[in-house]
């Protein structure tokens, strides 16, 4: 099994710490561990030209690691997202990999991989960047198993710095999170049965496809996976009324988008 360990800090220590934590709890020598420091990457700024919505990710005139970047997630049978929170953001790095992989939210290449987010910060701005990485791995398709949100100063006991003192159960309470989330994660990247998703993710779901009529590539791209009239990403059976839920919110959205495509082409 192959774990990839996304590191948006530009420095090695509390982000990577808590990853390392998680690895240690792992403890199982079938795994592999790729760990990937954006900064040692050159990644560029997104320019905005869309060509990656409108034509395909491969006419992005950025040369640089991205596409290094995306081959090694791809890849991934697990993915841990770390980040510290920097100005009530996530650091540089990361924004530019997700600038970078926009394209995911509409045509999702990680259906189903298992994820684990982590949130280190001193205290301020860790719901923000929590809610944003939830939104961007959901939204590239990740099945999202939980967020590890941690005060830095509170958790590690060597950090003088700050107003925040280490305190000891919240140490423990953390340990106590991953733990679980831990166990979680082993159950779910060993099982093979399909989650099955929520009104919400269905209405996600139904949302995106959306996108099907305005662009090309993604109606590509959805078409060539089969999701164009499957009741979501994967075959996976809903019950009577996620299943109507379903094929309601498709007929609404299907009205929608066809009138929004008529009024573009006569624009
Ligand atoms: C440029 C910069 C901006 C930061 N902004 C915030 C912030 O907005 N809120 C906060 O709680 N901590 C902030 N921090 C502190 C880090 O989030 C915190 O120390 C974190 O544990 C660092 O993790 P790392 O060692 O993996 O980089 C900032 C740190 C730096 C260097």
């Amino acid at each position: 099994m192959n774990v990839v360990v996304l590191v948006g800090s530009p420095r090695k220590r509390d982000s990577l710490n808590i990853c390392k934590e998680i690895e240690s709890r792992l403890g199982n020598t079938n795994i592999t561990y790729d760990y990937i420091f954006l900064n040692d990457y050159e990644i560029k700024d997104c320019r905005g030209c869309e060509l990656c919505f409108k034509k395909s990710e491969k006419f992005c005139p950025c040369r640089d690691d991205i596409s290094l970047i995306r081959k090694k997630i791809m890849l991934a049978d697990g993915i841990i997202f770390a980040t510290p929170v920097y100005a009530y953001q996530v650091p540089a790095p990361l924004k530019r990999v997700i600038d970078r992989m926009a394209f995911l939210f509409h045509r999702q290449e990680l259906v189903g991989v298992p994820a684990i987010i982590v949130v280190t910060s001193d205290g301020g701005g860790h719901k923000q960047v929590s809610k944003y990485m939830k939104m961007t791995v959901t939204g590239w398709g990740c099945n999202l198993l939980g967020t590890i949100s941690v005060i830095s100063p509170m958790y590690f006991e060597n950090k003088k710095d700050s107003v925040w003192g280490y305190n000891e159960r919240y140490h423990n309470k953390i340990n106590l999170h991953i733990e679980k989330l831990v166990h979680k994660f082993k159950e779910v990247v060993e099982s093979e049965v399909p989650r099955i998703p929520s009104f919400y993710e269905i209405f996600m779901f139904n949302c995106l496809r959306s996108k099907t009529f305005t662009s090309q590539a993604d109606h590509d791209y959805w078409k060539e996976k089969g999701w164009l009239d499957s009741d979501y990403f994967y075959n996976v059976p809903l019950n009577p009324f996620k299943k109507i839920f379903g094929t309601i919110l498709k007929r609404l959205i299907n009205l929608a988008s066809k009138k929004l495509k008529n009024r573009i082409c006569e624009s």
